[in-house]
């Protein structure tokens, strides 16, 4: 296959951008490096088919110049995005302009090229959604935009998915929706603009107190990243699901089915990495944080034959590893 990874330098996207070249495929990727590194493709550099271009995913000559480089295109993996639970408080116009305006130039670009489309969305896109696990019909719930500016992130998603259901059936676009719960694994960032698993790694490593937000009681489903972007690359990958069924407009939940709290990940972080640093709660929360994140499996086991492999444990000892060897 022919690919364009947008957001390819970022976290997600660097271990998808791998995985598809080392399976022979073509890959561009195009990413403005807000959060993205040269160094997380690295591994990639001179390898054949092979290019990174440095740009806004939401101008479309990018993506005239990234096909001609492969001499056209067959899938656009659609991953750049304004991640990081800081950025959708502090601008949350960001947020929504960058997912958005990313989104329809991909889109629009695929629907001109008839290129295959996977969509990156997020269990944020269910809101504040409280009845578990999250499935493919469950409704969005959102707070009242008043309050906080949380679901700029999430509701982006939530407009992105209508945005592809709707170039599924009224342009015949081959498009997929992927929802990635809570990856973790080698570089994911670990500053205050980071993801928790990072963040509390980092914390061990340098010794600091970890920072709970709420009670702590909050669960998530943490999902090892190889296993994520496993899923990510079938769902652009396959034809047609194992099943025989068509996946245009289809969504699939890539989360594990172990489900913890943030307490509980906190005390396996400090069990494997023997840190002596205390862990505080901070009384408030991030607002609009959902109590859990709980992923239906059924329709990626049943259409990709997908689910997680790596346990919480296993991954966090791995992500250790990568964390020491980093800031040797
Ligand atoms: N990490 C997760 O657990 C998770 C969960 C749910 C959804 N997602 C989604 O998966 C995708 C990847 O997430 P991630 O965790 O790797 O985040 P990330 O921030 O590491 O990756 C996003 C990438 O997009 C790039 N980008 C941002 N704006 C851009 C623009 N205008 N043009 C080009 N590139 C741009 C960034 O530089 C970054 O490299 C995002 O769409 C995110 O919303 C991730």
């Amino acid at each position: 296959m022919r690919c364009i990874v947008t957001g390819g330098a970022g976290f997600l996207g660097s271990h998808l951008t791998e995985r598809l070249v080392a399976m022979g495929h073509s890959v561009v990727v195009i990413d403005d490096m807000f959060r993205g590194k040269k160094k997380n493709v690295e591994g990639c550099k001179g390898m054949p088919d092979y290019y990174l271009m440095m740009g806004d995913a939401a101008n479309r000559d990018i993506y005239e110049k990234a096909s001609d480089k492969m001499g056209g295109v067959d899938c656009i993996f659609h991953l750049a995005a304004i991640n990081g639970t800081r950025w959708f408080h502090e601008r949350p116009d960001f947020v929504i302009q960058v997912n958005l305006d990313t989104l329809r130039t991909a889109l629009d670009f695929a629907k001109v090229r008839g290129a295959r489309f996977v969509f990156t969305s997020s269990p944020e896109a269910f809101g504040e959604q409280p009845e578990m696990p999250l499935r493919n019909d469950s409704e969005s719930l959102f707070s009242a935009a008043e309050k906080h500016g949380r679901h700029s992130y999430g509701a982006s998603k939530y407009l992105g998915e209508i945005l592809v259901q709707h170039a599924v059936k009224e342009h015949s676009l081959d498009a997929r929706i992927v929802r990635p719960f809570n990856g973790y694994g080698p570089r994911l960032p670990g500053d205050s603009y980071g993801q928790v698993t990072g963040i509390f790694l980092k914390q061990c490593h340098t010794g600091e107190t970890i920072t709970i937000h709420g009670d702590g009681e909050q669960t998530r489903s943490f999902t090892w990243v190889e296993d994520i972007v496993e899923g990510i690359q079938m769902a652009g990958e396959l034809d047609q699901g194992i099943d025989g069924s068509n996946l245009a407009g289809a969504a699939f939940n890539l989360g594990s089915a172990e489900e913890i709290s943030i307490t509980d990940l906190a005390q396996i972080c400090l069990e494997i990495t023997g840190s002596n640093s205390e862990i505080e709660f901070q009384e408030v929360g991030h607002p609009g944080d959902s109590q859990r994140r709980l992923p239906d499996l059924s329709t990626s086991e049943l259409m990709l034959g997908w689910s997680a492999n790596v346990s919480l444990r296993q991954g966090i000892e791995s992500c250790w590893r990568w964390q020491k060897a980093e800031q040797r």
